[in-house]
């Protein structure tokens, strides 16, 4: 028989660095439904990746001196970096300047330019840089970009269009016959009201000015729109219009985007219309999860720090608590569909109650007491009492509960059933008493009858652990003389062959001091918040449109600095990394000016020195600030200085 097939994407993601844990949380459920459906046995891809194509990384590549290129792939190797912290095993990490995805987009705008879905005209709106969206006037919300609140720019130029005003009915009728495809029930509702309802304008699809993109192959002085460009990885990731599309017939129709509920608007109502007008089948469904909230409001870059004292950040997360506890939280805490409130103390104590205590005392119970009564070895089972029934009743019945959450998407219900027999299980220690039963030869049959009960229920655990956690199971498997390959086959009551080698482990999850973490995870996210404040989600917009006044020339701080070492930035012929003394201050800059100037000759220089840039990683390096250069019309750089002999530290103004 064939086996089935399970197609699930993530949304590609913004390469802005400075991740935090609101990222992870579509890419680690994601992880955990694409795991789950493995050990059903059915054949997955799991797609993901980053979409890195737009105005936004074009300027933050110019205004650093460097290419869009040389800006984004420190980032990207960032993002692979915490994915594999938390062991997220994606088929493919698409990147939208992969030549394949770009090939492909190509062909779409081709395919739709030629059946006449896509047509030349103008268009002026309003536009938010940092969403990437254009807005009418009627859509602004006091005059802000009604997704982000943040401040829109006027832009009036030639454009491609695509007709999505006459998919309108199409899609209306989608949610009709079809209300599985866009969940929960509320955002079809949201969809309906906001967009279709008032009516769908059509939508344009290319830009002259954002050159950092895919050119439009029956026009090269136009670039694709970013979102048009960043839904297509959905269909090129499997090979569409491609030599070799054997991925794309074998896997789409997706079976799930899976998307955060900011960006539903675009998987729900644009996407299905360019399928449409593509001719290919739908996925089966969209869904828009909730957001992890700080304060009340969206966890994101400029806010992950609102209140200064929450430590938000994956790779330290990671790095204390383990990727299964990171896991465990984003899958259990929030309510699937909704917002959930993101804490440190949420976090820990999640940590602590569930899985030191719950699922680490049952483990560690069973094991030290198999260890301790039957050296180690695995007891049969005898008779039965009415208590073991109720357990291994419970043990039984937990796939089936577990498998009907996940066929909803809910992996708090899922994890809330594993955790439901967990607790069982740690009753059934204080009923049966083992220790008690322990003490007479009378009771040694019974004692046997409750470990290999208990054994065989940790064991069921950590395989219906293995989609949400990924170190814990395979270690409480393999100590357990089972195979920590094993999948949902091995589910049922009373596999495990008695005498089997049951080892002690040491503790999966150590109890943590809740009050002193939570002071250290203050500390710690109190300071990298002043060290590396996030790459910004653009405002520059703003600044480049139009003249500015004094009170803005006053915000840059502008210092004289003198080189006193310099050295090639590692694998980039672009980029010198010098040390430059301020006065009394010593900082770390990385400029885009290898071309120009050998290491040797920046030594000594006297230069200016943008003194209160934010400060990010290039290439891995440090960059507290920006050195000054005049560029010519050919890209020619020369560096700024000081005309007469200044000390370092003096001020320009
Ligand atoms: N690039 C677009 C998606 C294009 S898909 C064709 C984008 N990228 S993103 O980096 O801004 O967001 C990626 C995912 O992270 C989204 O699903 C988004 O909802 C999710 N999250 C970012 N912050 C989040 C929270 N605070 N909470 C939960 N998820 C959030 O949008």
């Amino acid at each position: 028989m064939e086996r089935k097939k399970y197609y699930i994407t993530t949304p590609i993601y913004y390469p802005s660095g400075n991740w935090h844990i609101g990222h992870c949380y579509t890419t680690v459920i994601c992880d955990a439904l694409d795991r789950f459906h493995k050990l059903l046995g059915e054949e997955t891809f799991f797609l993901t990746g980053t979409d890195e194509h737009g105005q936004k990384v074009e300027r933050e590549a110019k205004s650093r001196g460097i290419t869009p290129m040389e800006f984004i792939d420190p980032l990207i190797a960032e993002m692979k970096d915490m994915w594999k912290l938390l062991d997220i095993g994606y088929d493919r990490f698409l990147r939208t300047t992969d030549a394949d995805h770009v090939a492909c987009v190509q062909k779409i705008y081709q395919k739709l330019y030629e059946s006449g879905d896509i047509y030349k005209s103008e268009y002026s709106g309003r536009y938010c840089t940092p969403c990437e969206s254009m807005w009418t006037e009627a859509q602004l919300k006091n005059g802000k970009c009604p997704d982000c609140g943040r401040e829109v720019v006027l832009q009036k130029e030639e454009s491609y269009f695509f007709r999505l005003s006459k998919y309108a009915p199409r899609i209306l009728k989608l949610y009709e016959d079809n209300p599985e495809f866009l969940q929960p029930k509320s955002r079809i509702n949201e969809m309906v009201n906001n967009f279709l309802k008032p009516g769908l304008n059509d939508l344009s699809v290319s830009r002259k000015t954002v050159k950092w993109g895919v050119p439009l192959p029956f026009d090269k002085e136009h670039y694709a729109y970013v979102w048009i460009d960043a839904l297509s990885n959905y269909v090129s990731a499997l090979g569409y219009l491609s030599d070799d599309d054997a991925l794309f017939r074998k896997f789409w129709p997706a079976e799930l985007h899976l998307v955060g509920k900011e960006i539903v608007r675009f998987h729900a109502i644009i996407w299905p219309a360019i399928l449409m007008a593509l001719g290919l089948p739908l996925p089966k469904q969209v869904y828009g999860h909730g957001w992890l909230l700080i304060g009340g409001e969206k966890l994101s870059k400029s806010k992950q720090d609102a209140t200064g004292a929450q430590l938000t950040d994956p790779y330290e997360l990671v790095k204390r608590y383990g990727a299964d506890a990171v896991r465990y939280f984003l899958l259990r805490e929030i309510p699937f569909g909704s917002d959930g409130e993101y804490t440190n103390e949420r976090l820990l104590t999640r940590i602590n109650s569930d899985l030191a205590n719950d699922l680490g005392n049952l483990v560690s119970r069973t094991a030290a007491m198999i260890g301790q009564y039957f050296g180690g070895k695995l007891p049969a089972r005898g008779p039965q009492e009415d208590v073991d029934g109720e357990l291994i009743a419970l043990a039984e019945g937990t796939f089936a509960r577990v498998n009907s959450a996940m066929e909803k998407l809910n992996a708090p219900e899922a994890l809330g059933e594993i955790f439901a027999l967990v607790s069982r299980a740690n009753k059934y220690i204080d009923e049966t008493t083992p220790w008690i039963l322990a003490k007479d030869e009378a009771g040694r049959e019974r004692l046997g009858t409750v470990l290999y009960h208990l054994a065989e229920t940790v064991r069921i655990c950590a395989v219906l652990l293995k989609p949400f956690l990924t170190k814990a199971p395979a270690l409480i498997l393999k100590s357990f003389s089972c195979d920590p390959a094993s999948g949902f086959e091995s589910l049922g009551f009373g596999k495990l062959q008695a005498g089997a080698a049951i080892e002690k482990i040491p503790p999966l999850f150590p109890r943590i001091d809740i009050k002193k973490e939570l002071a250290q995870a203050e500390q710690i996210a109190r300071e990298s918040k002043k060290k590396t404040q996030p790459v910004k989600e653009s405002k520059a917009e703003e600044a480049a449109v139009s003249e500015i006044g004094i009170e803005d020339f006053e915000k840059i701080q502008l210092k004289v600095g003198e080189v006193i070492a310099c050295e090639r930035v590692e694998k980039s012929d672009k980029l010198l990394h010098e040390t430059v003394k301020i006065g009394e201050e010593t900082r770390s800059i990385v400029s885009g000016i290898a071309k120009y100037y050998t290491p040797e000759e920046m030594v000594g220089k006297r230069v200016v020195v943008v003194a209160n840039l934010k400060p990010v990683k290039l290439r891995g390096v440090l960059s507290e600030g920006m050195i000054l250069c005049a560029e010519d019309k050919d890209g020619n750089l020369s560096l700024v200085s000081p005309e007469k002999a200044m000390a370092s530290g003096g001020t320009v103004r």
